[in-house]
């Protein structure tokens, strides 16, 4: 089966196209093409993503990749005339009325080669940011339409979650090694911290979330407030060790429900925390008091995390951890999990480094077993979903 993914849910552009084999048990994965350009120098100057900005670059950053992915695997076959009615024609302005952008480039190319040999189309549908959704959304829509392809959508949590099970055989080949249930999925990133009881492959319960910032959100806005750059995590993450390094010790910072019966999350006062904290010192930061901030910010957030996710395990009797999303890259939140794992003979899965950031790839992997049971959506009525969640 040969997947064409897209993901658009936040500030990267995204396209693979994968070979998928050896059904549910054993997938096999050859990634043919697997394509990302980030924005994120574009949403520096702003500290975070800026939505409208984000679906503007996605418009335009769709059909090159998409031309780039077809001619890296060779599917790119040029026709001489058009072939496309005016009927649908008319259909899919209409499906692109709010991205006339991608419009005009999608009519410039599409009508202009023959369908390539893709068996699923496969698109993040949720969750993230609604405008950025829409465009990838969109596009994968008049692809199924013109094309007559079927529509996966995907979750985007479950995108990580796969993401972090894959394992690569040789370059370019991926596998997913059998899980021992039930796992939790840890799933932070800059939209996202959320707790999931995964019972077995694709049962999933909701066990905690954050209340208010998402924990990458934190990271960025606390960097934003230090003078470093965005994204914020690896930034901070750089600091505290710079900070370990030289002795300096970490800045004291309060645990945000580190101790509620529950496991969900609050890093907003955490954040604002660090904001008196600095008004409080009443002058332009010292270098010294910037690594004793940020050490102390990060100490916090892995102190939380690896009791929420201690917490978590332990009442679920959980043989696997799998940690997925940007900020499971951060060195101290890696050690902590796998310190934990190791003490309780549980198995730590974190993503390759290629699956780490959003990717389409992830979302190809997700796709397969949903293709493989048909679950398709029509293209004429599928709809970007902000708040999607994974199981309840
Ligand atoms: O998963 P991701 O690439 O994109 C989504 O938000 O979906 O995650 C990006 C987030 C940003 O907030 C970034 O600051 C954070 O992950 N991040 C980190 C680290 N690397 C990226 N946070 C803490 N430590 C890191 N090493
Ligand atoms: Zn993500």
């Amino acid at each position: 089966m040969r997947i064409l993914s897209i993901e658009t849910s936040c500030d990267e552009t995204a396209i693979s196209i994968v070979d998928a084999s050896g059904g549910l048990l054993h997938p096999k994965f050859i990634a043919r093409a697997n394509i990302t350009l980030s924005q994120a120098n574009l949403h520096a100057q702003y500290g975070g993503v800026f939505p409208s900005l984000a679906k503007r670059e996605h418009a335009k950053s769709l059909v090159p990749i998409l031309t780039q992915a077809l001619t890296e695997t060779k599917l790119l076959k040029k026709r001489t005339r058009p072939e496309i009615t005016l009927a649908l024609q008319k259909k899919l302005v209409e499906l692109f009325k709010h991205e006339p952008e991608l419009a005009a480039q999608f009519f410039e190319f599409i009508p202009l080669i023959k369908k390539p040999a893709i068996d699923v189309i496969a698109v993040t549908y949720g969750p993230g940011l609604e405008p950025a959704l829409w465009v990838g959304v969109n596009f994968a829509r008049a692809l199924a339409i013109v094309w007559d392809i079927p529509l996966v959508p995907v979750n985007h949590m479950e995108g990580h979650i796969f993401g972090s099970l894959a394992d690569r055989t040789k370059a370019g080949h991926y596998g997913i090694a059998p899980v021992t249930f039930p796992a939790l999925a840890l799933l932070v990133s800059g939209g996202h911290t959320e707790l999931v009881l995964v019972k077995k492959l694709r049962s999933y319960r909701l066990l905690g979330k954050t209340r208010d910032d998402a924990v990458g959100e934190a990271f960025d806005k606390v960097a934003r407030m230090l003078g470093l750059p965005y994204p914020g995590g690896p930034a901070i993450s750089k600091l505290a060790a710079e900070a370990a390094a030289q002795g300096v010790t970490s800045f004291p910072l309060p645990r945000p429900m580190i101790k509620s019966d529950d496991l969900d999350f609050s890093f907003a006062g955490l954040k604002t925390a660090v904001l008196y904290a600095i008004k409080k010192l009443g002058h332009e930061l010292t270098q010294t008091e910037k690594l004793a901030l940020a050490r102390g910010f990060q100490d916090a957030v892995v102190d939380v995390i690896a009791s929420k996710v201690a917490h978590a395990a332990q009442a679920n009797k959980v043989r696997t951890i799998v940690a997925g999303g940007g900020v499971a890259g951060n060195t101290q939140i890696r050690e902590a999990l796998t310190r934990f794992a190791a003490d309780h003979a549980i198995t730590l899965r974190t993503p390759l480094p290629e699956l780490s950031t959003d990717n389409a790839l992830m979302i190809a992997l997700a796709s397969y077993s949903l293709a493989a049971s048909k679950k398709f959506k029509n293209p004429k009525t599928l709809k970007a979903a902000g708040n999607l969640t994974l199981g309840r």
